[in-house]
């Protein structure tokens, strides 16, 4: 497989087709160029790993989020390791909803990234500027910050990490980044990997792009964007609109 992702994160949305054939859509496609994974909201993980098993779909669940905590009293909140037990390989870290709405600091973050390493989930680290740090032209310290404040130990046993660029202004306005403007952030974005992460990382971490991605805007992002696959939020609930997105790469 290449170390290239589609990756669906359908917040707390569910397909308007509905699970079972959304299931099917994206099982009918078998193609390897990138590594597809499928992020439900919680209750719905188990049902959609074991779905996309039962159809023989080399298709890998995601979550949303996940505590930094192993267990105990913390009412609403789900381990890492309870996710791993619902079929999840994966989990978002650090998305802008979360930072924005539910006020996830930097070394909150930090310790989500740490506890997914540990039960063995890769880790998809958020990261991107609102419009104001890009207007006052702070987008590259801001993504080098956000790095940098995501390092810990647990680093050096992660088998795998997958970062993904998205720009706040972004997501979910139909607004996206050119694929110059991205090529210039991941540019960026592996350079802080180099200075303040595992070295192995800058070479072997996928980064992607989010930000109202869809199957008719992916051209120039897959052209001139330097990007190793996309994260995709609205297209992402249509099977047709993410298996036309993963056709497109
Ligand atoms: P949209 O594709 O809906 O803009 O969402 C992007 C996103 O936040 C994916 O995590």
């Amino acid at each position: 497989m290449p170390n290239r992702y589609l990756i669906a994160n359908w917040k707390m949305n569910l397909p308007p087709e509905g699970v079972d054939a959304y299931l099917d859509g994206v099982a009918a496609v078998r193609d390897d160029r990138a590594r597809r994974v499928i992020a439900p909201p919680f209750p719905y993980l188990t049902g959609v790993a074991r779905g996309l098993s039962k159809r023989g779909a080399d298709i890998a669940t995601g979550a949303q989020n996940c505590s930094e905590q192993e267990k105990g009293a913390f009412t609403g909140e789900v381990s890492t390791a309870m996710l791993h037990d619902c079929g999840a390989r994966f989990t978002l870290i650090g998305h802008s909803e979360r930072r924005t709405l539910f006020a996830e600091n930097d070394a909150l973050v930090a310790r989500k990234l740490s506890a997914a390493i540990g039960s063995r989930l890769v880790p998809v680290l958020c990261v991107g500027e609102d419009l104001r740090v890009r207007e006052a032209g702070h987008v590259q310290r801001h993504v080098a910050d956000q790095l940098k404040t995501a390092v810990s130990d647990a680093l050096d046993d992660a088998p795998e990490i997958v970062v993904a660029y998205e720009p706040i202004w972004a997501i979910g306005t139909g607004r996206n980044a050119t694929g110059a403007m991205v090529a210039d952030v991941v540019g960026s974005i592996r350079e802080s990997l180099g200075r303040f992460w595992p070295s192995r990382f800058v070479k072997d971490a996928a980064v992607l792009y989010g930000g109202s991605v869809t199957p008719d805007n992916i051209a120039d992002l897959v052209a001139e964007g330097d990007i190793d696959g996309f994260l995709v939020g609205g297209a992402s609930l249509d099977s047709v609109k993410f298996n036309a997105i993963l056709n497109r790469m």
